[in-house]
């Protein structure tokens, strides 16, 4: 999926912390603790999210990769504490604890529906669901987004911004599709001034009183969430090969996401329901759009990627959220240790989520976005890649009306 940059990340929900590991990054590229904290500060916001939220405030310490503020280009290596880890001493002592009971290890039998909790225990040979449950929680999305934050950073010194806005929480949906803007951070500032970081006021009231009811029903909700990212040079992705096209990598990123279920890159689904006339995009000469080669498209239905590459239109993507599976009333599950019937287990959670994910689907597109840009154009310094992207673009604008 990721080939010019990789990142991985280690760390339990309620471990010490999480580390993420980005390598690929060219060397000269500013960068600050703060870029990282601000990002992760977006990642918890949003009506329907746990106590833990309240707990946790995260930053992001930079332990290696940079110095004195720009990028060396080495792996960058960071750091998120679990603020909640002095609750967790006993339970998630990376040392054995014999005298501990089950109690205060925490120990989870009841797997819930929709988990990753039977599933893994099962192919992991583990008896305590907590061995899993701890992993493949989304907490882990944390280390993500401080991953993508740095992917944002180099991507901003090209002029390309990703943002994204949640369509819908349950039943309750915005009234339509916004006009995609010429800098995606404007959407953020607006999408994040609303407690469920959708654009439309009326189904924003709508999404929090769809929120408060699950609460009161103990129950969870999914929805549907937009990233848009704008400044996009045509041709970055190809479609020589199966694996370097550029939708096929969003949507693994994407799908990649703890409880993503589905992708729509522009029209989508609805693409499949219309003739040909009504979706492909007409072409015309436009020679003030340098990135997009001299061209512009009069709408964007194909979310700014044809063939597997951009066009330079924006790029549109939707991802559809299950709701999440921590009810607090429990749905049927096993007693694992008895395998008699039982309510599957109660752990702390959200109610909704959609808000947050939207944040991580964020920096899961800038990864892939500054991955793509680092393989077109390479560079082992921020100015060498510069200098690369400069030619491209002179190229593009010498070949304008001529072709
Ligand atoms: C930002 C975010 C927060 C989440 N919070 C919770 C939560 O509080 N409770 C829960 O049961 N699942 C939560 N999830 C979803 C689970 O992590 C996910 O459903 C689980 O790992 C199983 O994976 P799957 O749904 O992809 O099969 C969250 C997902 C995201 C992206």
């Amino acid at each position: 999926m990721l080939r010019a940059i990789r990142f991985t990340t280690a760390g339990e929900s309620h471990g010490r912390g999480l580390v993420v590991i980005l390598e690929g990054m060219p060397a000269g590229l500013g960068l600050d603790a703060k870029t990282v904290a601000a990002e992760l500060g977006r990642r918890q916001l949003g009506h329907g999210r746990g106590d833990r939220m309240r707990i946790e405030r995260d930053e992001g310490e930079i332990l290696g990769g940079v110095r004195l503020g720009e990028t060396l280009g080495s792996p960058i290596a960071v750091w998120i504490e679990n603020r909640d880890f002095e609750n967790w001493r006993v339970a998630m002592s990376a040392d054995p604890v014999p005298e501990a009971d089950d109690e205060s290890l925490r120990r989870v039998h009841l797997p819930r529906p929709g988990h990753a909790d039977l599933a893994g225990l099962l192919k992991y040979d583990r008896e305590d669901a907590r061995d899993v449950l701890e992993r493949s929680s989304a907490r882990e999305t944390a280390a993500r987004v401080a991953a993508g934050s740095l992917a944002k950073s180099l991507l901003a010194e090209f002029g390309v911004t990703v943002g994204s806005h949640v369509l819908r929480i349950g039943d309750a949906e915005a009234a339509s599709a916004v006009d995609p803007p010429s800098d995606a951070t404007q959407m953020n500032r607006e999408a994040d001034a609303s407690p469920v970081r959708c654009l439309d006021p009326t189904a924003a009231a709508e999404m929090m009183r769809a929120i408060d009811a699950a609460a009161a029903a103990g129950d969870t909700l999914g929805g549907v969430f937009e990233v848009v990212a704008c400044g996009l040079p045509v041709g970055l992705g190809s479609y020589v090969s199966w694996e370097e096209r550029l939708d096929g990598r969003l949507a693994a990123a994407l799908m990649s996401i703890q409880a993503m279920k589905g992708v729509e890159i522009g029209a989508g689904f609805l693409a499949a329901r219309s003739p040909g006339s009504a979706v492909h995009d007409e072409i015309e000469p436009d020679r003030s759009r340098t990135a997009s080669g001299g061209y512009r498209r009069r709408r964007n239905n194909a979310g700014g990627l044809e063939g597997g590459m951009t066009t330079g239109e924006p790029l549109v993507v939707r991802v559809a959220m299950k709701p999440l599976s921590t009810l607090m009333r429990p749905l049927d599950s096993v007693d694992l240790r008895s395998d008699e019937p039982a309510r599957a287990v109660r752990e702390r959670s959200d109610v909704c989520a959609v808000p947050a994910a939207a944040v991580v689907g964020e920096a899961m597109v800038a990864l892939v976005l500054a991955d793509a840009m680092r393989e077109k154009f390479g560079g082992d310094s921020l100015g060498e890649m510069r200098t690369n992207h400069e030619a491209y673009l002179e190229r593009l604008g010498r070949r304008g009306g001529k072709a």
